[in-house]
């Protein structure tokens, strides 16, 4: 064989080869939904988060990310879900990453960034922020949660935002508890609050109490104190006021 010759085959047995690993990682990302990051888009930067439904399957997240916080603060999707998320920031640079999956981005000023991701699991996912932006870096989470398909139709017609009015509702809020805690019997962190008063809850140390109004004060005054059984003792104490502590006692008194 002439040297021309054995070039030539090389050529073709290298483009071969490289044609088919292109071919393969094409079929992958089709087929099996593998997010690769992807380079920058060519999308302008967002001035509001969104969650856009294309089809029951197929979700659109738009992330704004901002000291000290991610819009939208709570995504639901069911499970099987394929997701679309494209983050972006209106100020300094900020890093999502979501637990329990690929995602992870930076959300560079002025350009937007965007990955795929599919949820084949129910379960909460955490985005977190892993670029220090901040005194309030460590702060900056939201929950994404992928729920089974009666639970997110119930959601659905169910109106969420009833709450959202209440002053007290507010405060939860704004003290960070309802990153931990639903209202609205989903799974989280930590128990959920929809029913808590005079619940039936079973202690880390083994006992069983009905939690009246004696221990729900107890519990957010010093979390610690007595953990239900199941979760970890994570809760931070809380910084509020004597009223705000009642009100919030009374409050979750009401979430049958
Ligand atoms: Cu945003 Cu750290």
């Amino acid at each position: 064989m002439t040297a021309l010759g054995l070039e030539r085959r090389i050529i073709i047995v290298s483009t071969a080869f490289a044609l088919t690993l292109f071919g393969l990682a094409a079929l992958a990302i089709n087929l099996f939904h593998v997010g690769l990051p992807t380079c920058l888009t060519d999308i302008k930067p967002f001035q509001k988060g969104e969650l856009i439904t294309h089809s029951p399957t197929h979700y659109e997240v738009h992330y704004v990310s901002r000291m000290w916080e991610f819009d939208p603060d709570e995504v639901v999707v069911p499970v099987g879900s394929v997701v679309d998320i494209y983050v972006s920031t209106r100020d300094v640079t900020h890093g999502l990453i979501l637990l329990g999956t690929n995602l992870n981005l930076m959300a560079v000023p002025g350009v937007v960034n965007y990955t795929r991701v599919k949820f084949d699991k129910p379960g909460l996912h955490q985005l977190l922020c892993h670029e220090y932006c901040g005194t309030g870096h460590d702060r900056m989470a939201a929950n994404l949660r992928v729920v089974d398909l009666p639970t997110f139709q119930a959601k659905q017609s169910a109106p969420t935002q009833i709450h959202a009015t209440d002053a007290t509702y507010k405060l939860l809020e704004a003290k960070d508890c309802l990153t931990c805690h639903s209202i609205d019997g989903s799974e989280g962190i930590g128990p959920t609050l929809k029913g808590i008063y005079g619940r039936q809850t079973k202690l880390t140390n083994g006992s069983t109490i009905a939690a009246d109004d004696v221990y729900l004060r107890e519990s957010i005054v010093n979390p610690s104190a007595k953990v239900t059984e199941g979760f970890d003792d994570l809760m931070p104490k809380p910084e509020l006021t004597e009223e705000e502590t009642n009100a919030i006692v009374e409050y979750l008194e009401t979430l049958k």
